[in-house]
């Protein structure tokens, strides 16, 4: 079978679908998706999205991100990242995203790890299905847009060195997307890790069926671990306790419950303590405690963690929980400029499976859902800016 379209867009989570919605209504698209369209990392996202509180904020917001990532950053695209922040969360909430208001304060602001100040927005302790079902709901409505689910990639179609589109498989048939435009939204590399807070079947699709190409990869080592996921001795995807329950208080313990780390450092600082830790115990997780904070804020920001904790047998307000170190993200990837577009003609990649330099060597807490978006909207506005 062969579609001709104008744009392929190959993944539906935060980046895909907000390429979707930042095309003109006037291009022919295309979006696949490997699994269902709801089954995206981004749809998994608990703690928030960061965003620049006021201009006072600026340095602090980019010294943050810098430090986490040992300066290892571009600074222009951390400088793109938090100047558009303040409009795409205006954009999400054109969309209907809901974020967490107080009564007269207008938004309210969580902290995680590594945060000098208070800029996380949030939805419960479900903000990334916030978001992602809110963005399916107006794709769904683009009459210019085809989804097809349960749709593999396999390789690009390079003409000349030119991306021209996309060849994908799924049960059915090979489909030949031909396309003037091609945006790799497709999502990091969990699902070849044994322990990750990945879906598994995003195993990095993109970023070998590229290497094979010759377009350019940059920091394939740069793998971020998430501190803090709950600790089961059955296989499968790990569940993420998510970094504002720190943020909010919560202590992390040793066998003796004794705490051992500033449970607020960057991710990279508290992964290597926890298994320095795990290593001294003898012990194959630690414990999360949450007695600091007050219950009503762990029912109301936190009920879905809480409610699973209950389900595995632990009730939070009552016990500490057992956490383990887990993959949870992957910062390198397929180099992308300011504008999301690749070493390949006309191949754009987003999200995860892009490196635009915002991480560096370690990415900043919930800055995954920014990035994703504000360089999904670079990449479309590149598209539309290179058609005229
Ligand atoms: C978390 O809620 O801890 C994950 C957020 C993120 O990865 O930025």
């Amino acid at each position: 079978m062969r579609i001709d379209a104008d744009v392929v867009i190959v993944g539906t989570g935060v980046s895909g679908l907000f390429s979707a919605l930042k095309l003109p209504a006037d291009k022919k698209i295309v979006v696949i998706t490997k699994s269902d369209l709801e089954s995206s990392d981004s749809f998994l996202a608990q703690g928030g999205i960061c965003v620049l509180r006021d201009e006072q904020d600026y340095e602090s917001f980019f010294e943050d991100t810098m430090r986490a990532g040992h300066y290892e950053n571009r600074k222009e695209s951390v400088d793109i990242m938090i100047r558009n922040s303040r409009s795409i969360i205006d954009e999400l909430v054109h969309y209907g995203v809901s974020f967490e208001r107080g009564a007269d304060v207008g938004f309210i602001y969580t902290k995680e790890g590594a945060h000098s100040r208070r800029r996380i927005l949030f939805h419960e302790d479900v903000t990334g299905k916030e978001i992602t079902e809110k963005l399916i709901q107006n794709v769904k409505k683009l009459s210019n847009v085809q989804l097809y689910e349960y749709t593999t990639m396999t390789d690009f179609i390079v003409n000349g060195g030119v991306c021209e589109g996309i060849i994908a498989e799924n049960k059915e048939r090979r489909i030949e997307i031909r396309a003037t435009d091609t945006i790799l939204a497709s999502g990091g590399i969990g699902g070849r890790y044994k322990h990750s807070t990945n879906y598994p079947h995003l195993s990095g699709d993109a970023i070998s069926i590229a290497g094979r190409y010759g377009v350019r990869l940059e920091n394939l080592d740069y793998i971020q671990i998430h501190p803090t996921t709950l600790y089961s001795p059955r296989p499968g995807r790990r569940f993420l306790i998510s970094e504002s329950v720190r943020g909010e208080g919560a202590l992390l313990y040793n066998k003796k419950k004794e705490r051992f780390v500033d449970e607020l450092k960057p991710r990279d600082f508290v992964v290597k303590a926890i298994y320095k830790q795990m290593e001294a115990d003898g012990t194959d997780h630690v414990w999360l405690s949450v007695e600091r904070i007050p219950k009503e804020t762990v029912l109301n920001h936190f009920p879905h963690i809480y409610q699973h904790c209950l389900e595995e047998g632990y009730d939070m307000l009552n016990e500490c929980i057992p956490v383990v170190p887990a993959q949870h993200y992957f910062m390198g990837g397929i180099w992308a400029d300011k504008n999301s577009h690749t070493s390949m003609p006309h191949l754009y990649a987003v999200g995860e499976t892009s490196c635009n330099g915002v991480h560096g060597a370690n990415r900043l807490a919930s800055n995954s859902l920014l990035e994703s978006l504000v360089f999904a909207r670079q990449a479309a506005n590149h598209i539309i800016k290179e058609a005229k």
